[in-house]
């Protein structure tokens, strides 16, 4: 195994433990920050990445991290970067609703070579490694190429609830892609699951507006080894550090993107 994998999903399962056992504790024990609108932090996520990046330090201390509570820990070797989410879907650990994961990407020379997901409640594992495909737990993930177009498709999306300048784009996104056949939406609170879940079939698609690298980078290495196509709103690949991402098999992609065209604003399209 990748030893760098090996890493990363020790340090996603200790953190996992942290967050599974703070979940058990009653909601009013948990220490609830406002870091901006809407934006929430618990002591919890804090332990969970100080627990990841211990581990991280412990085999490879000069690499450089970059953490979602923490920001850049610069390392003597920069060319090997770890994006960390200690807690992606803080809101939902909050109240409690069990859906969240550990996100933990690593990139090289800006191309990302491991990915991991881990959801502690349901106890499950995706990975990915550049080149070698991904996985649920031990078993492979490859999706489906079936789908001909949105009729039926269930997308997952994020509301862009911290940052109120695109929501009317984002409900014209939504309408214009039931008016092209979407069944229904799925909004989980993780978009580092959202992505994994396109990996593993359980969602078609997946699209939303402003995500940072730690929501996101591990998600999109799972998702394109499963065979999925990973864009920003207008098919080009800086969805990274735009972090405005479409997700889905090519068709879908193809299918979202000339949906929402219409009713992209000038921002969104760059
Ligand atoms: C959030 C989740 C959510 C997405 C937000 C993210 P956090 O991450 O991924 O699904 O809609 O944009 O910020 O704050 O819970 O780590
Ligand atoms: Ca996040
Ligand atoms: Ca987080």
């Amino acid at each position: 195994m990748n030893p760098m994998l090996n890493i990363a999903i020790r340090a996603a399962r200790k953190a996992g433990n942290i967050i599974a056992k703070g979940y058990e504790q009653a909601a009013n024990e948990t220490t609830v920050t406002l870091k901006s609108t809407n934006d929430y932090v618990t002591q919890i996520d804090k332990a969970a990445e100080e627990a990841i990046i211990e581990v991280i330090r412990k085999s490879y201390p000069d690499h450089s991290i970059v953490g979602e509570e923490s920001g850049v820990l610069a390392g003597s070797n920069t060319d090997v970067q770890w994006i960390i989410d200690p807690l992606d879907g803080t809101t939902n650990f909050v109240k409690r609703f069990p859906h969240f994961a550990v996100s933990i990407a690593i990139r090289e020379k800006g191309r990302t070579e491991v990915g991991v997901v881990y959801d502690p409640i349901r106890n499950e594992l995706f990975t990915a490694v550049r080149g070698e495909g991904a996985k649920l737990n031990e078993f492979r993930l490859r999706i489906s190429s079936d789908r001909r177009d949105l009729a039926g498709a269930v997308l997952a999306t994020g509301f862009p609830f911290k940052v109120a300048k695109h929501r009317p784009a984002h409900l014209n996104m939504l309408e214009a892609l039931m008016n092209n056949g979407v069944a229904d939406f799925r909004r989980t609170g993780s978009a580092a699951l959202d992505l994994a879940y396109v990996a593993s079939g359980r969602i078609d698609g997946f699209f939303e507006i402003g995500l940072k690298p730690w929501d996101c980078a591990a998600g999109d290495l799972i998702a394109r080894e499963a065979g999925v196509l990973v864009s920003n709103f207008v098919g080009g690949t800086d969805y990274l550090s735009s972090g405005n991402v479409v997700a889905g098999s090519g068709r879908v992609v193809k299918e979202i993107l000339n949906s929402i065209q219409p009713v992209l604003t000038e921002e969104l399209k760059a």
